[in-house]
C-alpha cells in the first residue's frame, strides 16, 4: 500500500495540470491521477501490481504455501471443484507465451489462446469491463514475477458442468454486447467500461471499481441452478460453495441489507475488516479486504463507496446474514 500510495503521491503535481481539463473527459477507468498521462514501463508495473491487488488475482491462482501464481488452489463451488491455474510467465506450463491479445481476450471475453471457453469461476464476466490499459497493466506486473515450472490441476466437476460446451450458453444469458453503456444495462454489458453520462465522474469511477476489477457482484448476487445470475437481485446475497459462509445481501435495504450503514460503516469495513456490528469478518471476504479494498487510494475508496451506497435496495435475502451454508444446490 505504502508504495502506491507513494508512486500516486508522486504524480499529484500532474493532477493540477490536468485540472484544467473538463471533468467531463475524464475516464472513468483511469485514477484521476494518471488522466491523460503516458507511464513508463517501470510505473506500468507498478499500476499493473495496484490493479492486480484489488482484483485479488492472487487469491485463486496460489496455492497456501505454494509459489506465487503457480495456482493450485481449490475453488469449491456448487457446480464442483475448480483449481486455479498457472499463471506465471513460465513457457510450457505457465503463459509465458501470451502475447498481448491473447491476455486481453482471456479477461475480456473468457476465450483461451486455443479459442476455447474459460469457465465463468474465472470472473472474467467482471474484468471484461477493464480498460486495455488496465488490463495490459496486470499483465506487465505478472509478466515481471518470476516463472514457475508447475502443471495445473484438472477441474472436478458434475455434470453437465464438466462439458466445456455448457459455458457458451452460459456466455450467451450472462455476459452481453451493448452499443452503448446505461444506467439500465451496464451491469451485464461487456466489455470496456463506458461512463454514463447521467451520473458523476465518480460515481463512474466507483461501477467501474465494483463492476468490474473488484467483482464484487461475482460473490453476492445470487444464481440460479445452472450458474445464471438473478439480474433483479443484483449483490442481494448468494449461497456460495460447501462449507463456505454466505455472502450476504449489501444492497441499501434497511430490511435485508447495509441500508443503515454510512459511508463511514463502509470504509472501516472496507479497510479493517470490521462490521458495523462489531464482528470481525473471515472466510473469503476477509481475503477480498486484506489483498484488495484495504490496498485502495482514498480517492478510489470513497469512489467505491459511492456506488456501492447507490445499489439499488434489493428487500429479500437468500441468505441469512453471516450463516453457514448447509447444503449444495
Ligand atoms: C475467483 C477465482 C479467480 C480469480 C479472482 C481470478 N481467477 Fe484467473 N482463473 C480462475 C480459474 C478457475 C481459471 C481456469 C478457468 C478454466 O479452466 O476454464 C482461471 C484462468 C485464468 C487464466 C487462463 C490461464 C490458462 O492457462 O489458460 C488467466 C490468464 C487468468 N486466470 C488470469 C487472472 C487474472 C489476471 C486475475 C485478476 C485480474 C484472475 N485470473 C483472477 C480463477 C480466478
Ligand atoms: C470471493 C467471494 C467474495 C467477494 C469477491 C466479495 N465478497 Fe463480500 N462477502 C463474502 C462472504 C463469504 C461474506 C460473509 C463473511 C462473513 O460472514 O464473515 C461477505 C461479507 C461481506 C460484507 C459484510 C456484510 C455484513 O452484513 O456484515 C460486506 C459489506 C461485503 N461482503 C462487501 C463486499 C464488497 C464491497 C465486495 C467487492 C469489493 C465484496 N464483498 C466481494 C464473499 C465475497
Amino acid at each position: 500500500m505504502s508504495k502506491v500510495a507513494l508512486f500516486l503521491l508522486i504524480l499529484i503535481p500532474q493532477f493540477f495540470v490536468q485540472m484544467s481539463r473538463a471533468e467531463a473527459v475524464l475516464d472513468p477507468t483511469l485514477p484521476r491521477i494518471l488522466q491523460g498521462k503516458t507511464l513508463s514501463p517501470e510505473e506500468t508495473i507498478k499500476y499493473g501490481s495496484y490493479l492486480f491487488k484489488i482484483s485479488n488475482c492472487r487469491d485463486c491462482h496460489m496455492e497456501k504455501g505454494g509459489a506465487f501464481l503457480a495456482g493450485g488452489y481449490k475453488i469449491d463451488s456448487p457446480f464442483g471443484t475448480f483449481y486455479g491455474p498457472n499463471i506465471t510467465p513460465d513457457k510450457d506450463t505457465g503463459i509465458g507465451r501470451w502475447t498481448d491479445d491473447d491476455f486481453i481476450r482471456a479477461l475480456r471475453r473468457g476465450v483461451a489462446p486455443n479459442g476455447r471457453n474459460y469457465y465463468p469461476s474465472f470472473p472474467y464476466s467482471s474484468y471484461s469491463k477493464m480498460s486495455d490499459t488496465d488490463i495490459l497493466a496486470i499483465k506487465a506486473y505478472i509478466f515481471s514475477r518470476p516463472a514457475v515450472k508447475k502443471e495445473s490441476k484438472k477441474h472436478e466437476l458434475k455434470f453437465p458442468f464438466n462439458i466445456r460446451e455448457f459455458i457458451s450458453a452460459w456466455k450467451q444469458a450472462n455476459f452481453r454486447m451493448v452499443g452503448s453503456y446505461s444506467e439500465d444495462n451496464f451491469i451485464k454489458a461487456r466489455g470496456p467500461y463506458q461512463a454514463i453520462p447521467t451520473r458523476d465522474w465518480e460515481w463512474n469511477r466507483g461501477a467501474y471499481l465494483v463492476e468490474g476489477p473488484l467483482h464484487c457482484a461475482q460473490c453476492h448476487t445470487p444464481r440460479d441452478q445452472i450458474g445464471n445470475f438473478k439480474w433483479t437481485k443484483w449483490m442481494s446475497g448468494s449461497r456460495l460453495g460447501a462449507g463456505e459462509k454466505a455472502a450476504s445481501n449489501i444492497t441499501p435495504s434497511q430490511k435485508f441489507g447495509l441500508g443503515k450503514w454510512t459511508a463511514q460503516d463502509w470504509e472501516t469495513f472496507l479497510l479493517e475488516a470490521t462490521s458495523k456490528n462489531g464482528t470481525e469478518v473471515t472466510g473469503k471476504m476477509e481475503g477480498v479486504i486484506d489483498q484488495g479494498t484495504s490496498r485502495l487510494t482514498p480517492a478510489d475508496l470513497r469512489a467505491v463507496i459511492k456506488y456501492l451506497m447507490s445499489l439499488k435496495p434489493v428487500e429479500s435475502s437468500e441468505t441469512k446474514k453471516g450463516s453457514k451454508k448447509e447444503d449444495t444446490l
